[in-house]
């Protein structure tokens, strides 16, 4: 009997022991010696209309299906988040399962006539989204939640930027040298349509970048190509149709048109000029920057792909008007191009395309 009292009390010293390590180096542990460093604080005040539309992605419940943290083990969806990004966010809105993509880096990804298009209907710019339409928001309510969501990130990666992590865009400090380059002259204003363009290139810093890249991609090797078809049937086919043609089903609802690769026009691009365009999107257009969600072997299959496409020589063979070379942060140079965002859902939130252009 004594026996018995004295096994149960050895088994739950034990237990309690188990238990007490547990705690100990689960909680215990980690609070006392985990002391990070403070991040940046309070980096961003939202205005009222950002806010405002962080109340839409509330209410509407956006949170259920989208998070916003990246962690380190989640370094694929882009700049980690710091402690700091929370401030000023009450209620956090971190959300827990992840249906859709995370939204922490949102901001900038694409253009908000491509958020519109998407709200309204996003089976029509994602085939095969699950999300629901929020076609039934108001326009105020629309053009709210787009300009929250182009704030989500954008400190980071103004951040990144300047510590030379994220290739630096095109800012108004290089626009001067930016006009000069002779590349543009079929392109930029002032020149006739007539103009021949004598050749097109890509900003160094991408054809660099294409450079490395290009070393382990054969962009002329038809098994090459044939993956980056896959690639372009699940992503890009919507918009440039299956033949490259750019009559792909959503084209017919679209004012700027997709871009026609088979015109005789695209056999002066080099691999180069094709990534960058594929990388970086058309902004202003619904063309996305597919650098923020293709690999970059992916971005080189596809332009693989993109260089077998027959030619079309009942096509226009002069110069395309191609959208202008617009570029993140010059808005000027891109207002040819905003005047159609602003047509579609007039649009005037300040967003990494249109830095400080707010009405409010
Ligand atoms: C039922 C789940 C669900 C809800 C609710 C939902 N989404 Fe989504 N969302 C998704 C899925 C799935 C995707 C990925 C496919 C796509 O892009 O449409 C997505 C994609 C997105 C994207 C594009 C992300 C990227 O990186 O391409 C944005 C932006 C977005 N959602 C915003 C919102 C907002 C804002 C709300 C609330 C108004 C919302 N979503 C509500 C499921 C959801
Ligand atoms: C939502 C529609 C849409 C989708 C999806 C889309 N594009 Fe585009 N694309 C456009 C539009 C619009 C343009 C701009 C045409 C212009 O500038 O006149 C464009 C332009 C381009 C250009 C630049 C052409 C030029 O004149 O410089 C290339 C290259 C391109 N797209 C390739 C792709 C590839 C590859 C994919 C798939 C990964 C893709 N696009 C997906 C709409 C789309």
């Amino acid at each position: 009997m004594q026996h018995r009292i004295l096994n149960y009390l050895i088994a739950a010293v034990f237990v309690a022991l188990i238990f007490l390590t547990i705690i100990f180096v689960t909680a215990i542990l980690p609070a006392t010696t985990f002391q990070p460093e403070a991040t940046r604080q309070g980096a961003y005040k939202y205005t009222a209309s950002e806010w405002r539309g962080r109340e839409v992605y509330k209410r509407e419940g956006c949170v259920y299906c989208h998070t916003q943290f990246v962690r380190y083990q989640d370094r694929e969806m882009g700049e980690m988040v710091l402690a700091g990004d929370y401030v000023n966010q009450t209620p956090h809105l971190l959300g827990t399962e992840r249906t859709g993509p995370d939204l922490s880096n949102i901001g900038g990804k694409y253009p908000d006539a491509w958020h519109w298009a998407h709200h309204m209907q996003p089976r029509a710019v994602k085939p095969g989204s699950l999300m629901p339409s929020f076609s039934y928001l108001k326009d105020d309510e629309m053009r709210d939640l787009i300009a929250y969501l182009q704030t989500l990130g954008r400190e980071r990666e103004l951040e990144a930027r300047q510590r030379g992590m994220v290739p630096q865009q095109q800012t108004s400090s290089t626009k001067g040298k930016f006009k000069q380059t002779p590349q543009h002259t079929g392109t930029e204003e002032g020149a006739g349509k007539q103009t021949p363009i004598t050749w097109l290139e890509a900003p160094q810093e991408l054809r660099d970048e294409w450079k490395r890249i290009s070393k382990n991609v054969d962009t002329n090797n038809s098994a090459i190509a044939n993956s980056g078809r896959g690639i372009y049937m699940q992503n890009c086919a919507v918009c440039h149709g299956v033949t490259g043609r750019g009559n792909g089903p959503i084209s017919s609802s679209m004012i700027k048109k997709p871009a026609n690769l088979t015109r005789p026009f695209y056999q002066a691009y080099t691999d180069a000029l094709f990534y960058w365009r594929v990388k970086e999107g058309v902004a202003g257009t619904r063309m996305p920057r597919w650098g923020r969600s293709l690999s970059e072997q992916q971005m080189a299959y596809l332009v693989a792909f993109i260089k077998t496409l027959p030619v079309d020589p009942s096509t226009p063979s002069g110069d395309v008007e191609v959208t202008k070379f617009s570029q993140l942060d010059q808005p000027t140079l891109m207002d040819g191009n905003y005047n159609e965002i602003e047509r579609l859902s007039e649009l005037h939130s300040a967003s990494p395309y249109n830095p400080g252009g707010g009405r409010h």
